[in-house]
């Protein structure tokens, strides 16, 4: 049992430990070696706590006793023998429907846009989509805030369309997940609305209900999108929690009714015969019994008082176990969970197949630089992106798979972050395509992605329609902080870079809509859409095109083994994809400096690369595709 005269070496050996130590070495920059040596395995927490000079305090410890405590003992079977299952050899692709494509001329892209656009998908190979959300909804997060889980947002269009659109995706080829948000529903739900009028209505329960302490909130949890975590219902003196906007409230999976009507709308869907879903910041459904007071140091370093209570919930296993025996086990389905904040040991606790809980799951930590996040303006190191690639490719037990994607509807565009110029756009996002399609675990494209698109302009306020930055101008705008200051911050996070509707042409509305789009803004260059994409056969769209053939066509690019070379040459990634029957070579300029390359060996066939004449160095971005038969 961990206590306070546990030690770092202990700590080491426990997932949460594990995880916890690795994190804040890499954010501090402790070299491993140091965490490593005897000495320093040798020092106690209390020892910690004694160097670090009261920010280190007794609840902190004891809480992480408690967390590493719930992982003693537990141990993963580790073999070199990997399960195959078509969703580990799918290339998925996500759609954010209010951005896809509009069929009737409302502005807002449908179900009716997505099945006119079921050829295109089709056509550039993939076989997995994930819909954003669809359900009814008063969309204050654009649909992450579900008022009825059985309805079609009527916006997106209906039932029927649905069905339609489901079938016609499997006559193509294609599998279809949706997103599951079960975090939190709408204050618009019907559970809700009873909850929040009496306390003995049976819904009440269903959602996390605290009374004030001296007149004011709860506790410290603030929201991720700004402000206190709680709302208050004068009616019944009580305040309920939401860790998203103030419309979105989180439910209490610790009264099983609740759970069990989930299980029961998971089914339905299920039975509808889709394939599986993308669950919603499912790590954060267990909450800490009595939801405590956030720790100051969590509230320091992370601005999110209160993770700690939830980030990883002490029954977090328990339901997901659960949910898996009582609905997907039972059909051919993918689960992907979406679980910010966690590393590689606790990942494996979720996605390894003996646990059955998970399939896989997002990751972000190659999002941004170590140190840094969505809301600094800061020029990322395409370097941090190939250190977070070799450990997860490297660490992570066979046993588990994982996903591989760079955007999606939460994140400004990779493309932007590596290239923020543009001046080096296509080759790039070349690159970006190739890493990603040779890489171990699914590889998930966020619409656009294909296009090559990046970040889009963004003047005033006026052109924000994500509730996360409206609300951070004015937390801001609060705190006293220069119009300027705010706006960079803005333009440097928002969500709605990822949210800009796809150009299809360029005619008025981008062939998106023939109305009025619900966000204005786009990418600069108006030229870049999927007609002119598609038409040219050396465009970014044709490159992920081949990508994703020669991923489904060799099992070797899917199950083959990761070995990374030259790790710490900076600016350069090159590895190996060794397959049953042929290894792949892959050889990367990460930047805009001409490197030298790599060559495997003369029998390497060059397979393809984003330029279109050899050479001894490696340009800017460029990347190489060699094979070899065995
Ligand atoms: C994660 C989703 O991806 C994001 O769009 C949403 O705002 C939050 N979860 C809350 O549902």
């Amino acid at each position: 049992m961990f206590n306070q005269n546990s030690t770092i070496g202990d700590m080491l050996k426990n997932p949460v430990g594990n995880d916890v130590i690795t994190t804040i070495t890499e954010q501090v920059g402790i070299p491993k070696a140091f965490i490593y040596n005897p000495l320093s395995k040798s020092l106690q927490l209390s020892h910690l706590m004694s160097m670090a000079k009261g920010a280190i305090d007794d609840t902190f410890i004891d809480m992480l006793c408690d967390k590493m405590n719930q992982y003693d003992g537990i141990q993963l079977s580790e073999s070199s023998h990997m399960k195959k299952t078509w969703w580990k050899e799918a290339v998925a692709y996500q759609i954010y429907p209010r951005s896809f494509k509009d069929s009737n001329g409302d502005g807002v892209g449908d179900l009716g846009g997505i099945i006119e656009k079921l050829d295109y998908l089709q056509d550039l190979g993939i076989n997995l989509l994930w819909l954003s959300p669809i359900y009814d909804s008063p969309n204050d997060d654009n649909g992450y805030d579900i008022r009825d889980y059985y309805q079609i947002m009527s916006e997106f269009g209906t039932m029927e369309q649905f069905d339609q659109l489901l079938d016609q995706a499997h006559s193509r080829g294609i599998k279809l997940i949706m997103d599951l948000v079960i975090n939190h529903t709408s204050d618009e739900h019907e559970w809700f609305e009873a909850a929040k009028e009496d306390e003995s209505s049976p819904y009440h329960k269903y959602y996390m209900w605290k009374k004030g302490v001296e007149g004011t909130y709860p506790n410290n949890w603030v929201s991720f999108f700004s402000g206190p975590a709680w709302n208050y219902y004068p009616n019944i003196e009580s305040y309920a929690l939401h860790l998203f906007s103030k419309k979105q409230m989180d439910l209490n999976w610790e009264h099983e009714p609740m759970r069990q009507d989930l299980y029961k709308m998971i089914r339905f869907w299920l039975d509808k015969g889709i394939d599986g879903f993308r669950l919603d910041v499912i790590n954060f459904i267990s909450k800490e019994d009595g939801l405590p007071q956030g720790s100051d140091l969590v509230c320091s370093i992370m601005g999110q008082c209160g993770a700690e209570h939830y980030f990883f919930g002490p029954k977090l296993h328990t339901y997901l176990h659960e949910m898996n025996q009582e609905t997907f086990s039972k059909y051919d389905v993918v689960t992907v969970g979406e679980t910010p904040g966690i590393g590689v040991q606790l990942s494996e606790m979720l996605t390894h197949e003996d646990r059955q809980e998970l399939d896989m799951i997002f990751n972000f930590e190659h999002l941004e630089q170590i140190g840094k996040s969505r809301k600094d303006d800061y020029r990322y190191d395409a370097n941090h992106l190939k250190n977070v690639f070799i450990k997860w490719q490297t660490k992570y037990n066979q046993q588990c798979w994982n996903s591989v994607f760079y955007d999606n509807h939460d994140n400004p565009r990779m493309l932007t972050k590596i290239d923020p110029t543009g001046r080096y756009r296509s080759y790039a996002a070349k690159m970006l395509a190739m890493l990603q399609m040779t890489l171990k675990g699914t590889p998930f494209i966020y619409q656009g992605q294909e296009l090559g698109l990046v970040n889009g302009v963004f003047e005033t306020l006026d052109d924000y329609r994500d509730v996360e930055s409206i609300n951070l101008y004015h937390e801001l705008k609060e705190k006293g902080e220069e119009e300027d200051a705010i706006m960079k911050t803005l333009f440097a996070s928002t969500r709605d870079h990822a949210r800009i509707p796809i150009p299809w042409n360029q005619e008025a509305g981008n062939g998106f809509t023939s109305g009025e789009p619900w966000i204005k803004a786009q990418i600069k260059d108006t030229s870049i859409t999927a007609e002119s994409e598609t038409a040219d056969d050396r465009s970014v769209y044709h490159f992920y095109r081949k990508l994703i053939e020669l991923r489904k066509e060799d099992m070797d690019l899917v199950y083959g083994d990761f070995e990374a070379v030259h790790e710490k040459r900076k600016n350069y990634f090159g590895y190996y994809r060794h397959g049953d029957s042929s290894t792949y070579f892959i050889d990367m300029n990460l930047s805009e400096e001409s490197i030298r390359a790599y060559e495997p060996s003369h029998q390497y066939d060059l397979l393809m690369s984003n330029y279109p004449t050899e050479s001894t160095m490696l340009r800017p971005y460029e990347c190489r595709m060699f094979k070899v038969e065995r």
